[in-house]
C-alpha cells in the first residue's frame, strides 16, 4: 500500500474553532490522532446567540495556537502532513475566511494539496469515523443552521429529500430556550430541564405533520412556546421544566412521523436495501432523540447510528476525514477556491425556505 496519509483539518464555520489530524489506516479505515476545539460559548452567551464579527475575531486569535496543539497531541511534525482540509462553507463568512486562509497558507508552505470541504459533508460522513456504514444510507442532519433528510447514495452523491421550510431544528431549540431564560446554546439546556418536567403537560402544534412529505416547519412551534410563556404569570422552575419537556416531546413526535415518510422515499429508490439511518449534527447530541430513534430501529429492524457527542457538534475531525475521502479519490481544490456562505450538499436541491407547500 502507498504511504498512509495524514490530513490536517480546520473547522471555523460558526462558533467553534477546531483543528484535527486524521491518519489513514487502510483504504477504508482511519483514526483520529487529535481533535482540539476552542468553543466560543463564553463570548456569545451574554448576547444569546452568535455575533459573526466576534466569532471571526476569536477564530483568528486562536487558530495558529490550535494548529500547534493538534500537531503536538497527535505527535506529528507539520512537514509530515500530506493534505490540508478546511470547511469552506456553508457558514458565517468571516469565520470561513479565517479557516480557509490558514489552510491555504499551510498547504502552500508545505507544497501539499488544499481541500475545500462542505461542512454538511463533514456532518454527513461523521458517523463513518466510528462505525462501518455501507452506502446508501439515510441521513437526518439536525444542527443550528440546517435540518434535512438526505440520501447518501455514495461519496459525493447526495440527494436531499426533505428540508425545513423555516427554522432549523437547533434554532428552534435555541429560540425556545431563550424565551425560557436559558443560556445559549439552548439545546443542551432544554434537554437538562426536560428531565425534570412533565412532557404531557402542554400541547404544542406540529406544523405540516400531516403533509405526506419529509419536510419540516418549526417556526410556529417556537412561536407557540413564546406565547405560552408570555401568557403565564408564574414562571417558576416547574413551569420551565414542563415547557422544556413538552417542547422536546413535540420535536420527537415530529421527527418520528417525518422519518416514516423519509423511509418511504428511501425504499422507493432502494427497495432491497437494509435501512441504515444516521442522525448527525449538534441536535443529535440529544439523548431523548437518540432513544426515540433507537426504538424506531428496534421495532423495524433498521440500523441506527449516532456519532459520539464530540462528533455531533462542530469539530475538525469530520472535516479532516471528508478531506481524506476526497484525496483518496484524487479530488483537491484550487488555492483560488472562495468560501461559500451558502453551499447546499445536494446541488440540485430546490431552495424551499419561506415556501408554502400544498398538501
Ligand atoms: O452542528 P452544530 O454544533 O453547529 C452547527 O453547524 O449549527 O449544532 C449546534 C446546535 C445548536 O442549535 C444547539 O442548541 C444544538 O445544536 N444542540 C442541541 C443539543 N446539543 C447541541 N440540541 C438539542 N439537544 C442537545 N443536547
Ligand atoms: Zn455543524
Amino acid at each position: 500500500m502507498h504511504k498512509k496519509r495524514l490530513v490536517l483539518g480546520i473547522e471555523s464555520s460558526c462558533d467553534e474553532t477546531s483543528v484535527s489530524i486524521v491518519r489513514e489506516i487502510s483504504k477504508n479505515d482511519q483514526e483520529i490522532l487529535s481533535n482540539v476545539v476552542n468553543s466560543q460559548i463564553k463570548i456569545h452567551e451574554k448576547f444569546g446567540g452568535v455575533i459573526p464579527e466576534m466569532a471571526a475575531r476569536s477564530h483568528s486569535m486562536v487558530i495558529d495556537k490550535l494548529i500547534k496543539v493538534a500537531l503536538k497531541k497527535a505527535n506529528i511534525k507539520l512537514d509530515q502532513i500530506d493534505a490540508v482540509a478546511a470547511t469552506a462553507g456553508p457558514g458565517l463568512l468571516g469565520g470561513l475566511i479565517v479557516g480557509v486562509i490558514a489552510a491555504k497558507t499551510l498547504a502552500s508552505v508545505l507544497n501539499k494539496p488544499f481541500i475545500a470541504i462542505n461542512h454538511l459533508e463533514g456532518h454527513a460522513l461523521s458517523a463513518k469515523l466510528e462505525y462501518e456504514i455501507e452506502y446508501p444510507y439515510l441521513l437526518l442532519l439536525v444542527s443550528g443552521g440546517h435540518t434535512e433528510f438526505t440520501i447518501i447514495r455514495g461519496f459525493n452523491n447526495y440527494k436531499r429529500i426533505g428540508t425545513t421550510l423555516d427554522d432549523a431544528l437547533g434554532e428552534a431549540f435555541d429560540k425556545s430556550a431563550r424565551v425560557l431564560g436559558f443560556k445559549y446554546p439552548g439545546g443542551p439546556e432544554i434537554e437538562k430541564h426536560a428531565k425534570n418536567g412533565d412532557e404531557n403537560k402542554y400541547q404544542f402544534p406540529k406544523p405540516i405533520i400531516n403533509q405526506s412529505n419529509c419536510h419540516f416547519s418549526f417556526s410556529g412551534l417556537k412561536t407557540s412556546v413564546a406565547q405560552k410563556v408570555a401568557a403565564n404569570k408564574k414562571i417558576n422552575q416547574k413551569f420551565k421544566n414542563d415547557i422544556a419537556a413538552s417542547f422536546q416531546k413535540t420535536i420527537c413526535d415530529i421527527l418520528e412521523v417525518k422519518t416514516k415518510y423519509a423511509i418511504k422515499e428511501f425504499t422507493k429508490i432502494y427497495p432491497d436495501t437494509k435501512i441504515s439511518i444516521v442522525v448527525a449534527g449538534g441536535v443529535a447530541a440529544n439523548q431523548k432523540i437518540k432513544k426515540i430513534f433507537n426504538k424506531i430501529g428496534e421495532k423495524n429492524n433498521y440500523n441506527i447510528f449516532f456519532p459520539s457527542l464530540y462528533l455531533c457538534t462542530d469539530n475538525a475531525a469530520m472535516i479532516a476525514y471528508a478531506g481524506l475521502e476526497r484525496i483518496r479519490r484524487g479530488k483537491t481544490s484550487s488555492l483560488t477556491f472562495k468560501p461559500k456562505p451558502r453551499w447546499p450538499l445536494d446541488r440540485n436541491a430546490i431552495f424551499l425556505k419561506g415556501k408554502r407547500l400544498n398538501e
